[in-house]
């Protein structure tokens, strides 16, 4: 799993830290195949391509993945195949997938939209959003590629997503952490957590290909 750090320009080490990402890019390129990615993912524009559309039942906006690591879009379709993570139609869609699948369909979502590394800051911060931000960044994009960014997502869905984790419908290691995290965390901060990462400019739809 990689694991680089995508913030650059800030420090220092921005010179090495942009050879680690270009480094990161070529290597997932190697690994996914765009252009099977592009078949695969005819079906996905239906939902992800429609920047208004809901789920139905509950209701919360299809979340939006242009732009998000395609480490982590990898590693969500997996917990939907392995079934730790549930939803009807990502099950349905995900069931059938090979390893290989997974990853062109990721290299093909990065080709899209390319992968967020930094995104403007926007309003102040909810003092109970520290303790997010030390995996998801002060703005949403955190330093481990293979946690999801949240700058830009719906705040609905947002918090569907905690819902899930804190009643423990998402499952797996990293599910279990997210759990871990929200135990001290009031309702009302969680719900001023999301929109302050949903006020950012970052995630969007996917393009029609
Ligand atoms: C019928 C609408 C629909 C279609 C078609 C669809 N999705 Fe989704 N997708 C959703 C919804 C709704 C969710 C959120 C489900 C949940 O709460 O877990 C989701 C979640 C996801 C996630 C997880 C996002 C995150 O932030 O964790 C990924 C990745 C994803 N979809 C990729 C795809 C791909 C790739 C395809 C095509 C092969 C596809 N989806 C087809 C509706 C759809
Ligand atoms: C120790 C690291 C860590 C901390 C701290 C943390 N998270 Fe997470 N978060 C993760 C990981 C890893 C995942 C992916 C979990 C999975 O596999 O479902 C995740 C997933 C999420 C998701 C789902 C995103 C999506 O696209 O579906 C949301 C929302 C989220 N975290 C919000 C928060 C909030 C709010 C806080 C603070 C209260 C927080 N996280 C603290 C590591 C962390």
């Amino acid at each position: 799993m990689l694991s680089m750090c995508r913030t650059f320009a800030t420090s220092a080490l921005s010179v090495m830290t942009v050879i680690g990402l270009l480094g990161a890019n070529i290597a997932l390129a190697a690994e996914g195949d765009i252009e099977r990615g592009r078949v695969l993912s005819d079906t996905c524009e239906g939902c992800h391509a429609v920047d208004s559309y809901n789920n139905v039942y509950p209701t919360y906006h299809v979340p939006r993945i242009g732009g998000q690591s395609p480490e982590y879009l990898a590693a969500a379709l997996r917990l939907y195949r392995d079934g730790d993570r549930s939803h009807s139609t990502m099950t349905a869609q995900a069931s059938a997938y090979s390893d290989q699948d997974i990853l062109d369909i990721a290299a093909y979502i990065s080709s899209a939209v390319p992968p967020l590394t930094a995104v403007e800051a926007k309003g102040d911060a909810p003092e109970a959003a520290a303790v997010c931000a030390a995996c998801h960044g002060a703005n949403g994009i955190g330093e481990i590629v293979s946690y999801p960014i949240l700058a830009g997502q719906h705040e609905d869905y947002l918090q569907q997503a905690l819902a899930q984790y804190k009643s423990g419908a998402r499952k797996g290691a990293n599910a279990m952490v997210m759990q871990a995290q929200l135990m001290m965390v009031s309702e009302e901060d969680l719900k001023a957590i999301a929109a302050y990462y949903a006020g950012h400019e970052g995630l969007q739809s996917l393009p029609i290909n």
